[in-house]
């Protein structure tokens, strides 16, 4: 990857990892994704902030050597996960004089994650100031965005903020500003969803903090670079916040067709009644699309037929999943079929329980569905929109 300036003293100098497609061998990135590392030139010291993955080293290493860095003060570490963190065993043997600067917790998972010396650390508290002569660092804690220890650095005299995890995009581009908001948005809202929207009480929090700051530029460690911060930090809020959408989100899986015709019997009495559905067939699905539509919906149909007594194991994966994303989706339910029995729902409704929901009436049909079947699923429709409506949605 080139070098990319940002702004006067400060330089892109990380990784395009464009042909990335898994994440944590579980997220899809159909964009690929970006290890942004930044270079701050001060008038004294020179600071690089966050590193790379282990695995594109050699372009960061690179980027130094053509930028003809030959020291480095400080590498900030905003964040302990590997994807940022991995790369600085590697530029501490390269460059021994740096210190690793970072908060308490930080320092103590990177001694256990990489194996860094303790005496190679300078440790700093909420809202300290670094001097790197004419440029200024700020540190803010901004816990659990998505781990712990996440913390961000501020850029005083050119009001920019180097937001690591927090505010980012897996998304890869030759562009290093966004150019595209409405592509950015759909890619950083799937990576809210992803990561992010399990800890949305504790970001609302970390918003407020960051937002008393005067902002120009967000520098996020995957993705672009946010020249007008305020496309995120509003949807960012719209996404953290207890409003829900007039939508309904239908992960299934059908066997036989049973399933499948209770979900598109519901999706058309659903449409009827002016309310956004988007099924998913979770045999052919991108999980993150899924996840996508879990961050506004009112409510969730879950559909499964019957294997083995319980639900089908595609559907249990998507139930663990969004059980652990934990949207702010108000209602659930289950539908389905069985042919000879089973505790298809109990199972499903009991593997939701990180979700504050209501649940609502649930229905399984023996066989294929039949008149009344189909009756019971208009009732569903009209309950649905009651609550709804009861949400002003
Ligand atoms: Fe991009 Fe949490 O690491």
């Amino acid at each position: 990857m080139a070098i990319q300036k940002v702004k006067n003293n400060i330089f892109s100098i990380g990784s395009k990892h464009w042909d990335r497609r898994l994440f944590d061998e579980l997220i899809p990135l159909p964009d690929g994704t970006t290890y942004n590392s930044y270079l701050v030139e001060g008038s004294e010291k020179i600071a690089l902030i966050d590193t790379v993955d282990p695995e594109n080293l050699e372009d960061l290493f690179e980027n130094l050597k053509n930028h003809n860095v030959t020291k480095i003060d400080y590498i900030i570490a905003n964040h302990a996960e590997q994807d940022h963190s991995g790369g600085i065993p590697a530029v501490l043997a390269k460059y021994p004089e740096a210190k690793v600067v970072t908060n308490e917790k930080c320092k103590k998972m990177l001694i256990d994650l990489l194996n860094i010396s303790e005496d190679k650390f300078q440790v700093v508290t909420d809202e300290e100031k670094l001097s790197l002569g004419d440029t200024t660092l700020q540190f803010f804690l901004i816990p659990w965005v998505h781990w712990p220890e996440t913390m961000v650095t501020y850029l005083k005299e050119d009001s920019i903020l180097f937001s690591c995890d927090f505010l980012g995009s897996h998304f890869t581009s030759s562009e290093l500003f966004v150019k595209d908001e409405v592509k950015v948005y759909q890619s950083a809202k799937r990576y809210y969803a992803e990561i992010m929207m399990p800890f949305r009480k504790k970001i609302i929090g970390n918003l407020e903090k960051i937002e008393k700051l005067k902002i120009d530029m967000i520098a996020p460690s995957h993705g672009q670079v946010y020249d007008n911060p305020k496309m995120i930090l509003d949807a960012y809020k719209d996404w953290t916040s207890d409003n829900v959408k007039n939508e309904v989100v239908i992960p299934y899986v059908s066997m036989h067709g049973s399933t499948k015709k209770m979900v598109e019997y519901l999706t058309d009495a659903l449409i009827k009644r002016d309310i956004v559905v988007k099924p998913f067939n979770l045999t052919v699905t991108d999980i993150g699309e899924l996840a996508i539509e879990l961050v506004d919906a009112a409510t969730i149909v879950i559909g499964s037929p019957t294997v083995l007594t319980g639900p089908h194991p595609s559907v249990v994966y998507a139930a663990a999943l969004a059980n652990a994303l934990r949207p702010k989706a108000k209602f659930a339910t289950v539908i389905g079929s069985f042919g000879w029995g089973g505790k298809m729902v109990e199972k499903i409704v009991g593997m939701l329980n990180n979700l504050k929901v209501e649940l609502l009436s649930t229905l399984i049909v023996k066989g294929y569905p039949k008149e009344n079947d189909f009756h019971a699923l208009d009732n569903l429709a009209d309950e649905i929109l009651k609550k709804h409506r009861s949400l002003n949605l």
